[in-house]
């Protein structure tokens, strides 16, 4: 096919203009939580890319976006090759995750438009409802329901961490679409992602070919204790909800500690109630996030804490309820399409690797349906969900290049 290529400059400058929605004063980064203001904003823009490059657009009944692309020769019969991500990102965000999957799928077909090349398969381009699960668990959400993992009742009626109910802020968004949910299974589905951890980049390897996501348990713990008087009353007859939440975060660093391996522990937020310097704390909210590669270490994990967490509400005299907010096995990708990433990735000159994800994905929930991988690019430091999440154009436009021939050769594509 000769040098056939995508623009990366097109590509860079699409993830800048989109950064621009809810950008975070003073950084790269973008704040736009599902179904804000913010994110039905980022909505309206790429749906304004996909209409101007003639994509067919069509949402469904979660708010996921899929643009069709379909040229001269293709058969709207088959089923769509498929890319995406998702543009919603946690409060405290960076420009790249999540939106390089969605804007290279973008720029995969205004290459394959401008090449003239044509396909066999249609090919779409998607973007998921809430994949961050920053404002509504599980992360996910959009791509659980639109393979049919998630009742599409339940998923509507989910509570954001503030109490809004997702269907009336799918609906002031303006993308409380009609079609199906399950929606339509593709031939192939494909996530270009950037890492979002240090591997890579401490590799010095270009491509990354995603085989596996870790596991992920996500649970709220809601500490019941008793406010009092911060002077008067003695250690000895304290219910302290703000002390046992303390101890539960400890113990899950030391579990990780303990248990070493893959397990990783993070408790990343903690409400106090009432929050006063001279007040003993009466009630915590508080998650914790824990994750494996080993669904039966998860598990173990899981008990531990479940076993200190009844230790210490006997010992400290709180009543602790526990919530699971989100909770998926370790997936492993279509091993065919991840030897096609390195094969690809070889083949256009680029260094890689076969790992697994520590990051969960929209990837693993078409993975349930249809062959599924990813392509990853370095990122940054390892950093990433911060602001100064950074991958390079260079880096960006290999990921591209890569997800462009897998695509253009799934769907069959002939110049
Ligand atoms: C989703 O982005 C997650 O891995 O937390
Ligand atoms: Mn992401
Ligand atoms: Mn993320």
């Amino acid at each position: 096919m000769g040098k056939f290529r995508i623009n990366g400059n097109r590509l860079w400058d699409r993830l800048d203009e989109l950064a621009q929605v809810g950008a975070i004063p003073g950084t790269l980064g973008s704040s736009r939580l599902a179904l804000t203001k913010e994110d039905g904003q980022a909505r309206d823009l790429v749906v304004s890319w996909m209409r101007q490059l003639e994509m067919e657009v069509s949402i469904d009944q979660i708010g996921n976006v899929i643009g069709l692309w379909h040229g001269k020769g293709t058969d709207r019969n088959l089923p769509p090759v498929m890319t995406g991500s998702h543009i919603d990102t946690v409060r405290s965000g960076g420009r790249f995750d999540g939106n390089l999957g969605v804007l290279a799928g973008l720029e995969i077909v205004q290459t394959v438009k401008e090449q003239k090349v044509l396909t066999e398969h249609p090919v779409a381009v998607s973007f998921f409802t809430g994949e961050e699960g920053a404002r509504f668990a599980p992360d996910m959400l959009g791509s659980l329901v639109y393979v049919g993992g998630l009742d599409l009742q339940t998923a509507l009626d989910t509570i954001s961490v503030n109490g809004e109910k997702l269907s009336d802020e799918l609906k002031s968004v303006g993308y409380s679409g009609t079609a199906p949910c399950p929606g339509i299974t593709p031939k192939i589905f494909l996530e270009l992602h950037i890492e979002q951890g240090p591997v890579l980049e401490s590799e010095g390897i270009d491509i990354g070919a995603v085989e596996s996501v870790q596991g992920i348990s996500w649970t709220e713990l809601t500490i019941e204790g008793q406010s009092n008087h911060a002077g008067t009353t003695p250690m000895t007859m304290r219910r302290d909800a703000g002390y046992v939440a303390g101890r539960i975060s400890t113990f899950v660093r030391e579990l990780t500690d303990q248990m070493g391996g893959a397990q990783v522990g993070t408790v990343g937020k903690v409400d106090l109630t009432p929050n006063l310097v001279n007040v003993v704390a009466s009630k915590a909210s508080m998650t914790v996030d824990l994750r494996n590669t080993s669904e039966a270490m998860l598990r173990e994990a899981e008990d531990r804490l479940v076993t200190f967490c009844e230790e210490i509400s006997r010992k400290e005299s709180v009543k602790i309820a526990s919530e699971s907010l989100a909770r998926f096995e370790p997936v492993e990708f279509n091993q065919d399409l991840v030897s096609q990433i390195s094969t690809t990735a070889k083949n256009l000159g680029y260094t890689t690797r076969q790992m697994t994800s520590g990051a969960g994905h929209d990837a693993q929930m078409l993975a349930r349906v249809c062959p599924a991988a990813m392509i990853f690019v370095p990122s940054k430091g390892g950093l990433s969900h911060n602001p100064a999440e950074y991958t390079s154009l260079e880096e960006i436009s290999a990921g591209a290049n890569v997800l462009l021939d897998i695509i253009v050769n799934a769907a069959g594509g002939c110049r």
